[in-house]
C-alpha cells in the first residue's frame, strides 16, 4: 500500500463515519417526533355534555383512582408506579401542552390509548369518560391554585 492510498482510505473511512452519525441524529429526532402523542383534530370539536358538578367531579375521582392513579400518579403528575420504567412514561398532566389541549382531545386519547396508555372505550362508558376528564381540569386547577399562593408568599 502506497502512502496516497493510506490516505485515501481513511479520508473514505472519515466520511463514512460522519455519514452514519449523521443520519442517526436525523433518525432520533424523526423518533423523538413521533413520541408526541397528538390527537386528530376533529377531536378538538367534541364537547363535553356535563357541568362541573361536586356530583360528577367526585364520580371522575373515584374512576380516576379505579383505573389512572396506577400510572399517572394521585396528583396527576406521571409518577403512578407502573409507569416508572415504560419507554415512554406517561407524561405530567401539569405540563402546558397537556393543559392547553381541548377537552376533545384529552377525551379521545383517554378514549383510544397509545402504547401502554390502554383505551378505556370498551372499559368505560362515554359519560364516564366525561367525568374522569373533569377530574384531570381539577386536578389541574388546583395544582394551578396552589401555584399562584406560592408566588404570594
Ligand atoms: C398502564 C399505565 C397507564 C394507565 C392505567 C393509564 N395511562 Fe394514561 N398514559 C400512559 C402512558 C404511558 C401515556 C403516554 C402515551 C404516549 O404518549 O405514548 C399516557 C398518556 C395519557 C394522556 C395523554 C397525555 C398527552 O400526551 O397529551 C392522558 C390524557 C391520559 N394518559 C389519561 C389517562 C387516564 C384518565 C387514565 C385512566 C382512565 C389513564 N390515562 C390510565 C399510561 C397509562
Amino acid at each position: 500500500m502506497t502512502l496516497h492510498s493510506i490516505f485515501r482510505n481513511i479520508i473514505i473511512l472519515s466520511n463514512l463515519i460522519l455519514f452514519f452519525s449523521f443520519s442517526d441524529k436525523e433518525n432520533r429526532k424523526e423518533i423523538k417526533q413521533e413520541k408526541i402523542w397528538q390527537a386528530p383534530t376533529w377531536a378538538d370539536t367534541l364537547i363535553n355534555p356535563l357541568s362541573n358538578s361536586v356530583e360528577n367531579l367526585n364520580n371522575g375521582k373515584v374512576i380516576y383512582h379505579a383505573h389512572c392513579v396506577i400510572c399517572h400518579g394521585e396528583n396527576g403528575r406521571g409518577d403512578g408506579e407502573s409507569g416508572f420504567g415504560l419507554e415512554t412514561p406517561p407524561r405530567d398532566f401539569m405540563e402546558p401542552a397537556i393543559v392547553n389541549q381541548s377537552d376533545g382531545s384529552i377525551f379521545w386519547k383517554i378514549s383510544f390509548g397509545k402504547g401502554a396508555m390502554p383505551e378505556f372505550t370498551s372499559k368505560l362508558a362515554k359519560t364516564k369518560r366525561w367525568e374522569l376528564l373533569l377530574y384531570v381540569r381539577e386536578l389541574q386547577r388546583k395544582y394551578a391554585a396552589k401555584k399562584d399562593k406560592r408566588k404570594f408568599k
